[in-house]
């Protein structure tokens, strides 16, 4: 099942099918370098079956929790894409919960001003609450998404 959100330029598709994780390369462009963002509690076959979709794959594997939600963590995001070469036409994909989505879809706000940006949501509140809105963020200071930005992703 495909949902058309109508957002005029930032519409995007929402892709709801058993196993579109296989075929994710049919609905994504990964020809080129990809940032995939996992947690520590997120089976690693997701990213994985990803990854071997992604012509220039690099992986981030953060730690599981609301932790993972801070400047520190940001900072390594944008470093990696930094240090790997990427471009303005590149992109990050969330694999994971709201804490990944969230923290990956804010550094894609911000590198270079924004790239693209695929959520692949793996929990039952970020499939159906974090991942739409186009709501992105870290904690900072002791509160909660204090920092963020809305970006909103090319498709789920
Ligand atoms: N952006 C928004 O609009 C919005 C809305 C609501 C909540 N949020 C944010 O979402 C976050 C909470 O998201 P969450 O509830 O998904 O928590 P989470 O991302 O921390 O995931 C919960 C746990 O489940 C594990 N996990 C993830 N996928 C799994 C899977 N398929 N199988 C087994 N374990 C799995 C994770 O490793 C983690 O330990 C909070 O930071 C909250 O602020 C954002």
């Amino acid at each position: 099942m495909t949902i058309h959100l109508n957002l005029n330029e930032n519409s995007y598709d929402i892709i709801v099918e058993r196993g579109v994780l296989k075929k994710a390369d049919e609905h994504l462009n990964l020809n080129r370098r990809v940032l995939v963002v996992t947690d520590s509690g997120v089976p690693s076959v997701y990213a994985e079956t990803l990854m071997k979709q992604c012509k220039n794959p690099v992986l981030c594997t953060v730690e599981s929790g609301e932790g993972s939600k801070s400047m520190a963590t940001f900072e390594k995001l944008l470093s990696l894409m930094l240090q790997n070469g990427f471009s303005r036409k590149d992109c990050v994909v969330a694999v994971g919960g709201g804490v990944v989505g969230d923290l990956s879809g804010f550094a894609a706000s911000a590198y270079m001003r924004g790239i693209d940006f695929y959520n692949i949501p793996t929990t039952l509140l970020s499939q159906i609450d974090s991942s739409i809105g186009g709501k992105t963020g870290i904690n900072f200071g002791g509160i909660k998404n204090i920092v963020g930005a809305f970006h909103q992703p090319k498709r789920f």
